[in-house]
C-alpha cells in the first residue's frame, strides 16, 4: 500500500480522539469511499458519519467483524478500538476483554482473510516503574502496573507473534500522550493536557488531576496521524520491530504546560489535585528514545510545545465561540 494505491481500509474506534482525525486524513488520501469508519457508538451529527461509509461494529463480535471485512473488501485495518488507562483502572475486566479479545479478533481476521496490513497503536503505558525514565530505550523492561499497560504489552507480543507465526503484516507504535482539539479523549491519564486548554479558554482556571511536577512524553495530533500513516506506508523490509516502535515529539511537566498557556492567557491559574490518575502517570517515563523510528521509517515530528499551544488556542477559541472567555 502506498499513497494513491488502491486500498480498502477499515478503521475501528473511528469516533474516538485519534480515529476521528485519522479517518479524515485517510479519506483525503485514499478516497472517501475506500475508508470504512466503524465504532460501537452511533453519534448522530458526527462528521465522520457524513463524510464517507460508516458501520456500527463491535470488535468483540468476530462474526460481524469478518462479515464486514468481506463485504467491504477490506485489505487494511487500523485498529483503534480500545479502553484507555483511566477507565481501564476503574474497569480492569472490561479493559482486558476489549483490548485483548478485540485485538485477537482483528489479528485472526487478518490472518484468515489474508489481509495486507494491520496497524495497532500501542502506548508509553507499556513501560512501568522499573523502566529507565529518561530517554527510555526501544528495548527495555516492560513491567507496567496499570491494566491498560498490561494489555498493551500483551497486545504488542500478540502482534509480533502473528507476524512471526502467520506472516500477518502488523505494525505498531507506542504513542505518547496525544493532544488535540477536534474530538475529546476518553478516559486516559494524559487527557489533562487537553482539558487544561479548554478550561483555560472557558474559565481562565483549571483543576489538574496530576501534580505540577508530573512530566510525561506528549505529541500533537497532526504528528500522531502523520506517524501512523508513514509507518503503514513504510517499506516492510526496513522494519526491525514488529511489536511497536517508540515514538516521541516532546515532554513537559503539567506546570510547564500551564506556563506555555500563561504566555497567551496571563491570568490563567491551575490548582493541582492529584487523584487516581497520579500513580499511573508516575509509572510512565519522562522522555522516549525514538531513534529506531527515525532510522527505520524516517520519523520526525513537526510540532513543539510552543507551536502546539498557539495552534490549540487558536482553534479552540474558534470552536468554542461564545464560550471562549479568555
Ligand atoms: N494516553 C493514553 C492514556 O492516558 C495512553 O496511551 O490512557
Amino acid at each position: 500500500m502506498s499513497g494513491g494505491a488502491m486500498t480498502k481500509i477499515l478503521v475501528t474506534g473511528a469516533l474516538g480522539q485519534i480515529g476521528s482525525e485519522l479517518v479524515n486524513e485517510l479519506r483525503r488520501r485514499y478516497g472517501r469511499d475506500n475508508v470504512l469508519a466503524s465504532d460501537i457508538r452511533d453519534d448522530v451529527g458526527s462528521a465522520i458519519l457524513e463524510s464517507g461509509p460508516y458501520k456500527h461494529l463491535d470488535c468483540l463480535n468476530k462474526k460481524e467483524l469478518i462479515k464486514t471485512v468481506q463485504k467491504f473488501g477490506v485489505d487494511t485495518i487500523y485498529h483503534l478500538g480500545a479502553i484507555l488507562s483511566g477507565v481501564g483502572e476503574l474497569h480492569p475486566d472490561l479493559a482486558w476483554d476489549v483490548n485483548m479479545n478485540g485485538l485477537k479478533n482483528i489479528l485472526d481476521t487478518a490472518r484468515d482473510l489474508k489481509l495486507t496490513r494491520v496497524m495497532v497503536p500501542s502506548s508509553i503505558a507499556v513501560f512501568g516503574p522499573t523502566t529507565p525514565v529518561d530517554n527510555t530505550p526501544q528495548e527495555t523492561l516492560l513491567r507496567p502496573t496499570s491494566m491498560y499497560g498490561v494489555t498493551k504489552v500483551a497486545g504488542e507480543l500478540l502482534c509480533e507473534y502473528y507476524w512471526i507465526k502467520y506472516g500477518v503484516d502488523v505494525r505498531g507504535l507506542r504513542y505518547p500522550g496525544l493532544i488535540s482539539y477536534k474530538t475529546p479523549p476518553g478516559g486516559g491519564t494524559t487527557d489533562y493536557a487537553v482539558a487544561i486548554y479548554i478550561d483555560a479558554i472557558k474559565h481562565g482556571k483549571y483543576e489538574c488531576f496530576v501534580t505540577e511536577e508530573t512530566m510525561l512524553p506528549m505529541m500533537y495530533m497532526p504528528d500522531a496521524i502523520k506517524a501512523i500513516i508513514q509507518l503503514a506506508e513504510a517499506d516492510g523490509d526496513k522494519l526491525r520491530y514488529r511489536n511497536a516502535y517508540n515514538l516521541a515529539a516532546f515532554s513537559f511537566s503539567a506546570g510547564e504546560l500551564a506556563a506555555s498557556i500563561r504566555k497567551h492567557i496571563h491570568e490563567f491559574e491551575v490548582e493541582y489535585k492529584p487523584d487516581y490518575h497520579q500513580p499511573i502517570a508516575d509509572s510512565w517515563p519522562n522522555s522516549i528514545d525514538d531513534t529506531g523510528a527515525q532510522k527505520d521509517w524516517n520519523w520526525k515530528p513537526e510540532y513543539d510545545l510552543e507551536t502546539m499551544t498557539v495552534d490549540m488556542l487558536t482553534n479552540l477559541r474558534e470552536m468554542l465561540g461564545d464560550e471562549a472567555k479568555f
